[in-house]
Order: C-alpha cells, then sequence, then structure tokens
C-alpha cells in the first residue's frame, strides 16, 4: 500500500480529486467506483471546481457506487442516490445512464446484485475506486467478518455503524438495518487503482490497523493488502497512530 499523510483535509481532498482528473483527462470513458460518507465530499467539491473552471469532461465517465440502504427509495433524503445527485451528479456533465447505484427498494434485490455484478464486467472493471473507510474498518458496507470472497449483496449494518450514521437520520431507530454493497471480492477483483481516504481521529485505529496489522476479516479494510494497486490518503489525525 502507497500512504500519503496530508496536512488537513483540504489538501486530502485536493490530492484525491487531482488524481482523479488528472486521470479522466488521459481517459475521457473512465470508469470510477465511488463512495459515500462525509469524507469524499471536498474531493467531489474539488472535481465540480475542475469542471466549472477547467471544463473537465464527465460527459463519458461511467460510475459505479459501493452501496446503498435497502428500503429507503432513490428519493429519501438520506438515500445515497440523494446524497450522490446533490454532492456531485447534479453538478457535472455525466450522462445519468452512465451512473450506477444499487437500488435497495426494488424486489428481487438477488437478481439485482447479479446484475450489477454484471454491469461492471461489462464495463471493463473500475479504473479507480475511491473508498472512505469506517471507524470499524468497514469499507462500503462490508462489515467486520465480511468474507474476502463476498460479491455484491445485501449485509445486516453492525450496531455500531447504525449508531455512526444516526446523525443523518436524526434518529437511531429510522437507521436502515440492511444495505446492499459491493462485496470485498467485488472490490478487489473488478478495481484496477483504489483510493482510500481517511479523515480524523476517530479512523486513526482502523487506519492503523489496515495498513500495519495482520490481514483479517475482523478489520475489512486490511483485506486491502492483498490488492496490488493501492493509495491511502490520510490526513494527519486520521495518520497518527502509524
Ligand atoms: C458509510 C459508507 C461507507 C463510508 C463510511 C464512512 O458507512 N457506507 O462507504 O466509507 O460511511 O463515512 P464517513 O466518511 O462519513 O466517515
Amino acid at each position: 500500500m502507497e500512504m500519503i499523510v496530508a496536512k488537513n483535509y483540504e489538501e486530502l481532498s485536493q490530492i484525491s480529486a487531482q488524481m482523479i482528473a488528472e486521470f479522466i483527462q488521459k481517459k475521457q470513458d473512465a470508469v470510477l467506483g465511488l463512495a459515500t460518507g462525509s469524507t469524499p465530499v471536498g474531493m467531489y467539491k474539488k472535481l465540480i471546481g475542475y469542471h466549472n473552471k477547467e471544463g473537465l469532461d464527465f460527459s463519458k465517465i461511467i460510475t459505479f457506487n459501493l452501496d446503498e440502504y435497502v428500503g429507503i427509495s432513490p428519493n429519501h433524503p438520506q438515500s445515497y442516490h440523494k446524497f450522490m445527485k446533490e454532492t456531485f451528479f447534479s453538478h457535472i456533465n455525466i450522462s445519468t445512464s452512465n451512473i450506477h447505484i444499487p437500488r435497495g427498494d426494488q424486489p428481487q434485490i438477488e437478481k439485482q446484485c447479479e446484475s450489477y455484478e454484471q454491469a461492471i464486467k461489462d464495463a471493463g472493471g473500475i479504473d479507480i475506486q475511491v473508498l472512505g473507510i469506517g471507524s470499524n474498518g468497514h469499507i462500503g458496507f462490508n462489515e467486520p467478518g465480511s468474507s474476502p470472497e463476498e460479491k455484491t449483496r445485501v449485509v445486516q449494518l453492525t450496531e455500531s455503524t447504525i449508531q455512526a450514521n444516526a446523525r443523518f437520520f436524526g434518529d437511531e431507530a429510522l437507521v436502515p438495518r440492511l444495505a446492499i454493497s459491493m462485496g470485498i471480492k467485488t472490490i478487489l477483483e473488478s478495481s484496477k487503482k483504489i483510493i482510500l481516504l481517511a479523515s480524523g481521529e476517530e479512523k486513526a485505529n482502523a487506519v492503523q490497523g489496515m495498513i500495519e496489522g495482520e490481514i483479517s476479516t475482523q478489520l475489512p479494510a486490511s483485506l486491502l493488502q492483498l490488492h496490488k494497486n493501492v493509495i491511502v490518503i490520510a490526513d494527519q489525525p486520521a495518520a497518527k497512530n502509524l
């Protein structure tokens, strides 16, 4: 794993956005794997800046998001569909037919998970996968205990993730208990390059375990040690245990 320690969140956002912008300039039909959560928001803002000021073109870019809650519609204020639209997609010239986000509100979820895997394959895999990290070491919604053999599927959220996300829903009871997530196998096998972003002291233990710890399903992010092209960009508080 390559490690970049950024001075602060601003620098983390700048470095990651620049990497993606430079890649898109070379490959206009790049396939990006995208993450939600608060960490990549700064990177999305900078990419919008590249689009507005320098004309960075997203018209041929294809995206696959990591995950979505089960049981809420794309219009729900806390759905990842809504988050991506408001934070990023509605500000750039991406074609809506090129955006892929799992749907958590449809019947036949298993079938949908299979089609999601197939769509990633049909797109030729993911050129750059952006990841955040949960304070329990989860990636996407692959919680501790997730096997590296799992593909896109329905997952049960852990109590710590439900608590961490309660702030968005106003009340812990309203946080969905299930989600659809790309699996660790999907992430490891379909991504040509992975950029993992970590910001803040509450991520310091997970970051240390991911980089210095043994590979363990108890800390899903440590499974990224199995991938050959991972860049971790952490700000100083998130890197403080290294
Ligand atoms: C959610 C998402 C993850 C994200 C994590 C961390 O659980 N499913 O993809 O990495 O939150 O979020 P934050 O960046 O807000 O700490």
